[in-house]
């Protein structure tokens, strides 16, 4: 079976009525205008979308951060991008912190009403993906008045850990959640960013009789690693942020390719697709992608002109 997991896209609007930033929206736009707009390239979106759908996934699961503060421009941004891909296959996607950054996205349950379809319908979902691998999809993200901290609750961890125990030893339990609950040694930790409940979490799966593969998002890192707790270990694979441009990652830092073996104990096969700068496709075929709009105006989407890159499949970072 073929997974496709698509991190933190963080779609943002530059032009917001000022009523909607007196709350804590405030600080998104002001870190947005400073900071983050000029670290995000929206044009790779479309490439990205079209790479995932090539691959035929037979699932496809976004692990939350799609928009930056929760405005309906944003949601509706993330729709019309992604929709290729969400036509293409069934898709299931949980909420990070800047999906529900507001207390007010929260009151009205903006995601949910806007991305009603991607999202489960309550939290934590458990369902079947194929014989002997569960997945189970967590929902962490909480507005706060200043910090991004996250938080299941105590029901949904409850019941998260009651699915964790009852995963067979001869099967394999699939995690996805916004945030990650253990991380590799060279990664901080800020307590302000981090899951409230990470610690229990993090015990449970490696105390879970199956095995446990842990997806999520949050830090705008890719990595795949191997977690240790009390001897026991699972795996974390960290979906990056696909827009993101950097030093490491020039043109974004891609997507993952999941495939899970038909044996739950057997080899998971992973491929980290990212582009990169160079003259074209293998096949000759250039990937360009303009950021700018038709008629001129830069709001929703951002971004610095045209570029154009080489996708590059690896075992990954
Ligand atoms: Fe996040
Ligand atoms: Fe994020």
């Amino acid at each position: 079976m073929k997974l496709v997991l698509i991190g933190d896209i963080h779609l943002y609007t530059l032009r917001v009525p000022l009523r909607r930033l007196l709350s804590r929206r405030a600080m998104a736009h002001a870190n947005l205008l400073l900071n983050r707009r000029h670290h995000f390239n929206h044009g790779l979106l479309p490439a990205v979308i079209e790479r995932a759908r090539l691959l035929k996934p037979d699932h496809v699961l976004f692990s939350g951060d799609v928009s930056t503060s929760s405005l309906e421009s944003e949601f509706q941004d993330f729709l019309d991008h992604a929709r290729p891909l969400l036509e293409a296959a069934p898709c299931t996607l949980v909420p990070g912190n800047h999906d529900r950054y507001t207390f007010r996205s929260r009151r009205v349950r903006r995601i949910e009403t806007l991305l009603g379809g991607l999202l489960p319908e309550g939290f934590p979902h458990v369902r079947a993906l194929r014989p002997g691998w569960t997945l189970l999809a967590l929902d962490s993200a909480v507005p706060n008045r200043f910090v991004s901290r996250g938080a299941l609750g105590r029901a949904q961890l409850r019941r998260a850990l009651e699915a964790i125990g009852a995963v067979p030893p001869d099967q394999a339990l699939l995690v996805l959640c916004h945030y990650p609950c253990s991380l590799p040694d060279d990664v901080p930790s800020p307590w302000s960013r981090s899951l409230k409940e990470a610690r229990a979490l993090e015990r449970a799966l490696a105390a879970c009789p199956g095995r446990v593969v842990y997806l999520h998002g949050h830090i705008h890192r890719p990595w795949r690693a191997a977690t240790t707790e009390g001897g026991a270990a699972f795996e974390c694979i960290n979906a990056g942020a696909p827009c993101q441009i950097g030093t490491a990652w020039p043109l974004g830092q891609g997507f993952w390719e999941i495939n899970l073996p038909d044996d739950p104990q057997g080899q998971l096969k992973t491929r980290h697709h990212a582009l990169h700068p160079g003259p074209g496709h293998p096949s000759g075929q250039a990937v360009a992608a303009d950021a700018s709009r038709a008629d001129g105006t830069d709001p929703p989407r951002a971004g610095r002109g045209p570029v154009e890159g080489r996708w590059r499949v690896g075992a990954g970072p």
